[in-house]
């Protein structure tokens, strides 16, 4: 993950098919171009990023939990307090199909203008049946705006007011009839669970993987983000793609992760909008042989950001990547953890001309000049995006 192969004066020829033909010095490229449009560009060429975690299907932003918390009021009493993800639930739960469509437009455009070309987005808002299965016909809905999309069924997220006192019954109801129903639908092509003490302890989250699994689904986890509960072990034990979160994540958790085809997702951006100290050790995790990837968990609660690189220059400043580490795990790795690795996040021959181009010169400006957008240009499955001039737009 440390080395970056880079091509100075690169040329990039890109098929009818949409994929990458070749890529080398443009001297080494010239003949092969005679019949094809030129397009020239001035700044660094990197594979599109792949933001491999998200929840970008909400209503409104939880302003009021950012100001509980900057007054010092902590997570369970702003939960107690009507906030939290379960006041998201409420929300999600009253609005339409198509307002969440068009409240999730432009965020995805916003992504997209960052640089980033796949997103994984995930349920989760619902917690019911009707209203989770819409969260994820949303997502199907918003897949022409730009960025290709990895629908994720998160019905295990929380467990919603009404199953407080029974939390099983809810296992009961997301193995039973949800995750069904989602399986026959097509609509996710993963599963993901909060496992968390307080939330879905391992034993819970295994039944509902294994459960996944069977549908065909493939699988992921919130695991240790907050206090260690095994979350990294289940991921490993089950074959999940990805353990993301792992903040609070134990010794035998980055053993077990090291040894593994797992990918460590780190979200720094969610530690560091919490205010919480403590970031995933990346570092370590890469140092023992983990594959590790960045994503922005975009969520009103705890992760409000569309940009992958702004996650690179806190992994770099907090969680003890190398700049180069940081950009594999934006785009290398990040794909692996939406189990895209063979399709997507480098600028290979056959794979996906996803591209983005950054105005700088040198690629450690991408996680280096952090705050700033440096995105000036971005190519999907081969096509320029026309992204739009101006601010990102909010004002849905
Ligand atoms: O990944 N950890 C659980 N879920 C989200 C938070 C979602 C929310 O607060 O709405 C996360 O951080
Ligand atoms: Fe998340």
């Amino acid at each position: 993950m440390g080395e970056l192969d880079v091509v100075s004066q690169g040329a990039v020829l890109i098929g009818d098919d949409g994929r990458i033909a070749a890529v080398g010095p443009y001297p080494e490229l010239r003949d092969m171009t005679r019949s094809a449009t030129v397009v020239e560009v001035d700044g660094v060429l990197l594979p599109g990023f792949v933001d491999c975690h998200t929840h970008a299907v909400f209503g409104a932003a939880r302003l009021a939990d950012q100001e509980r918390r900057a007054r010092g009021v902590g997570y369970k009493e702003i939960a107690a307090a009507g906030g939290g993800i379960l006041s998201s639930v409420r929300d999600v739960r009253e609005r339409s199909l198509d307002d969440l469509v068009d409240l999730t437009r432009p965020r995805l455009e916003a992504l997209l203008r960052h640089g980033t070309t796949t997103v994984e987005v995930k349920s989760g808002y619902g917690l019911e049946l009707e209203a989770e299965i819409k969260q994820l016909e949303a997502i199907a809905a918003v897949g022409d705006v730009g960025p290709d999309l990895v629908p994720t069924f998160l019905g295990a997220h929380e467990i919603p007011a009404e199953y407080r006192e029974h939390p099983d019954e809810y296992v009961d109801l997301v193995v039973g009839e949800m995750l069904p129903e989602v399986a026959r639908r097509g609509l996710a092509r993963f599963c993901d669970v909060f496992c968390e003490p307080g939330v879905f302890t391992v034993d819970q989250s295994r039944r509902v993987l294994v459960a996944a699994q069977h549908h065909g689904l493939g699988l992921k986890i919130h695991a240790d983000e907050l206090d260690p509960s095994g979350g990294a072990e289940l991921a490993v034990e089950l074959g999940a793609v990805s353990a993301d979160h792992l903040a609070a994540i134990s010794d035998a958790g980055i053993d077990a992760l090291a040894r593994s085809d797992t990918v460590a997702v780190l979200l720094p951006g969610t530690m560091m909008f919490l205010g919480l100290r403590e970031q995933a050790p990346g570092g370590l995790l890469i140092d023992a042989g983990a594959a590790v990837a960045l994503a922005t968990d975009f969520n009103p609660g705890s992760s409000p950001t569309v940009s992958l690189p702004l996650m690179g220059t806190l992994a770099v400043a907090q969680a003890g990547l190398l700049p180069a580490e940081a950009i594999v795990a934006m785009t290398v790795n990040g794909a692996a953890a939406v189990g895209e690795a063979h399709t997507r996040g480098q600028i290979a021959p056959n794979f996906r001309a996803d591209l983005v181009l950054a105005q700088v010169r040198d690629w450690r400006e991408i996680v280096y000049w952090y705050g700033a957008n440096l995105v000036s240009e971005v190519w999907v499955n081969g096509s320029p995006c026309h992204l739009q001039e101006g601010t990102v737009n909010f004002l849905v």
